[in-house]
């Protein structure tokens, strides 16, 4: 049986701008799956959103819940026409108390730890690839699929290059480093899919108010979220293989 309404997969969206764009793609008409780790996280957050919200388990560092949740899409709804991955983490030990410039030391290039970097780039690089594997089969099937990245600026090879920008030091190869990882996962997800007219892109939502950045960002969860939505909803003639934000295109 196939659900009568687009579906939507939203990774890690039982909160910040997940929640955001689940909210939004269900006020679009679409059957959204809040993909949450802990099911029960996932729950409330469905039930913030108005409209078709369903919770689903699915830890993308995880191939047995990953597995299960594209059964699940499959039996249950018949389709998946939108993917957004965005789950990610920026660290696992930031200590309380510990400021951003004392975190960044640890990460240098010079010292840091494997276990680290390892564990930020399984759920954000290596996660959105095991993701779209598992869910590729059902897009191919949809009339029209969109893939959309949630990346960050902070992974711009290009911004980073250039001496002028105060935030290079916070280039590193944990976070920063993953973002750049996983706008090569977009573009090489964007060149297979291009001739079968499935949209992948990533997206900077800028820096935003969330558990991410100890809300210390200045954006809302509403702004953020708004550029993964628009190309979560563009038609087939809309672009694919490009990285933006709401203020246009972002360099490499
Ligand atoms: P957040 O911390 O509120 O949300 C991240 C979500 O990912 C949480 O729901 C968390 O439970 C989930 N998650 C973490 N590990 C997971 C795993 N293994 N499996 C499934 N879910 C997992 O942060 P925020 O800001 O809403 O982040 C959303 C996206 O936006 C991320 O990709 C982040 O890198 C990106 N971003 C955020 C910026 C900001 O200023 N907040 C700036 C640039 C990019």
């Amino acid at each position: 049986m196939t659900h009568n309404t687009p579906v939507a997969l939203v990774t890690g969206a039982n909160q910040g701008i997940g929640l955001q764009i689940s909210r939004e793609l269900a006020s679009n008409g679409f059957t959204v799956l809040v993909g949450s780790r802990n099911l029960e996280r996932g729950e409330s957050a469905a039930e913030e959103v108005e409209g078709d919200a369903r919770a689903i388990q699915l830890d993308v560092t995880d191939h047995l819940s990953i597995t299960a949740a594209a059964q699940r899409i499959r039996s249950e709804f018949g389709r998946l026409d939108v993917l957004v991955n965005n789950a990610a983490i920026s660290n696992t030990r930031w200590e309380p108390g510990m400021s951003i410039e004392e975190y960044a030391r640890t990460i240098l290039p010079s010292v840091v730890s494997f276990d680290e970097m390892r564990a930020v780039w399984e759920t954000n690089v290596f996660g959105p690839l095991a993701v779209f594997q598992a869910m590729v089969p059902m897009l191919r099937e949809a009339p029209h699929a969109n893939i959309v990245n949630v990346s960050s600026g902070a992974g711009s090879l290009t911004m980073n290059s250039d001496s002028a920008n105060s935030h290079r030091p916070m280039y590193t190869p944990v976070y920063a480093g993953s973002k750049t990882g996983l706008n090569a996962m977009t573009l090489a997800m964007a060149i297979e899919l291009e001739e079968e007219g499935i949209k992948v892109n990533a997206v900077d939502p800028g820096f935003t108010r969330t558990n991410l950045n100890k809300y210390a960002g200045t954006s809302t969860v509403e702004e953020g979220a708004r550029e993964a939505v628009r190309l979560a909803l563009i038609g087939p003639d809309g672009p694919t293989g490009t990285f933006s934000s709401v203020n246009g295109q972002v360099p490499w």
